[in-house]
């Protein structure tokens, strides 16, 4: 080995050097912030959760290495979809899981995906070197069942309720979709215990038909990375063959399952949400802002300024606003449908009080000419 000339690039699978990797949301160092950019949940996860995490930690357990499936949780998790724990495979977060479908179904044919969606997709697939299908939405952002069904892909991720949207998309169209595709469908349900309905119970019916949720975002369990798959008992023993032997710690198991069975704090929680959402939906709209109908825990909402302009300038101009009054939201401006949008989390209400605050000091002398 020549120490001077040694490049580990030239050893790494030659793909890997031109990977740009995952830009997650920014987690802000120091106190301070209103933290609205990575629709994390505004309350705390049920007091049962600490209690677990508690127990768990208690004298020699930590030695000891987790379940390997979280066998607890398979099951809990297919009682309450109404499904057999055959049926579920537990991963670090819901992007281990979307990982684990990129592994197995990646191969020589595409992996689609739709455009805007979750933006983890194509770094997925081009870790695995796959070969990527974008399938553009238009403003109206609706499904097109026929046009999605051809595309030439082993594997389709369809995120509903969509990011960063939020538009839901209806079961039906979302069967339909699965009935006519020949590959794998993937449904990224990780918002959709904030909407009204979802395809979890359809996992039956289609063989080819895939779930993932998460625990981040409905259980408020986004520091300890839960999520899982729903689908059928052969998908997920395929899935199970690439998975990290020990994926998801004890701790994280305790506290999923302990969240899990506290159903009266879920709904709580997710009724405070849905509220505060629909609040400041309305809000936006008399802004004259137009804005989705959100089915998750954010709202997509197309900024207007008090000269009536709107666009990407304006959207870049309120985040910038915002941010220098400590409220952190998300722009996303590689898209033109998306660039002219913020993507609000739905925070606590005095969270919202401080946004909707800097929104209004959001002044002519401050916005674009
Ligand atoms: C559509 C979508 N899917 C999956 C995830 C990841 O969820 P998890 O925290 O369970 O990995 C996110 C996170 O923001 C998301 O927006």
């Amino acid at each position: 080995m020549n120490r001077n000339s040694f490049s580990p690039d030239l050893l790494a699978n030659p793909h890997i050097p031109g990977l740009e990797a995952y830009t997650p949301g920014k987690q802000p160092a120091g106190a301070g912030w209103t933290k609205l950019n990575t629709n994390e949940n505004p309350y705390p996860p049920s007091p049962k959760v600490e209690e677990a995490i508690r127990r768990e930690a208690e004298g020699a357990r930590l030695r000891l290495y987790p379940d390997p499936r979280s066998g607890e949780l398979r099951t809990a998790l297919g009682e309450l979809h109404g499904l057999s724990s055959e049926n579920i495979c537990v991963g670090n977060g819901s992007d281990d899981i979307l990982n684990l479908f990129v592994r197995v179904f990646c191969d020589s044919k595409p992996a689609a995906f739709t455009l805007p969606s979750y933006s983890l997709y194509p770094v997925l697939i081009g870790i695995q070197n796959g070969r990527t299908v974008a399938w553009e939405f238009d403003r109206r952002m609706e499904l097109d069942v026929d046009r999605l069904a051809d595309l030439p892909a082993s594997i389709l991720f369809l995120t509903s309720p969509n990011a960063p949207t939020g538009v839901g998309f209806p079961a039906e169209r979302v069967a339909a979709l699965a009935e006519e595709f020949s590959g794998i469908l993937v449904v990224d349900e990780a918002y959709a215990d904030f909407a009204n309905e979802n395809v979890a119970g359809l996992v039956r019916e289609y063989p080819n038909l895939c779930v993932t949720r998460s625990f981040s975002k409905s259980y408020s369990l986004a520091g300890l990375r839960v999520g899982y798959a729903l689908a059928s008992k052969r998908i997920i023993e395929l899935i199970d063959r690439v998975r990290d032997s020990y994926n998801v710690n004890r701790i994280s198991q305790a506290a999923a399952l302990a969240a899990l069975a506290d159903r009266d704090y879920f709904r709580a929680v997710l009724g405070k949400i849905k509220r505060i959402r629909n609040a400041y939906q309305t809000d936006f709209r008399e802004r004259g802002w137009f804005t989705y109908e959100s089915r998750a825990n954010f709202i997509f909402t197309e900024p207007v300024g008090t000269g009536g302009g709107r666009g990407e300038k304006y959207a870049r101009s309120l985040y910038n606003h915002l941010y220098r009054n400590r409220v952190l939201v998300r722009h996303f401006p590689t898209h033109a449908l998306t660039s002219g949008f913020l993507r609000i989390s739905v925070g606590s209400e005095e969270e919202m009080l401080k946004l909707t605050e800097c929104i209004e000091t959001w002044t002519g002398n401050e916005q674009p000419k």
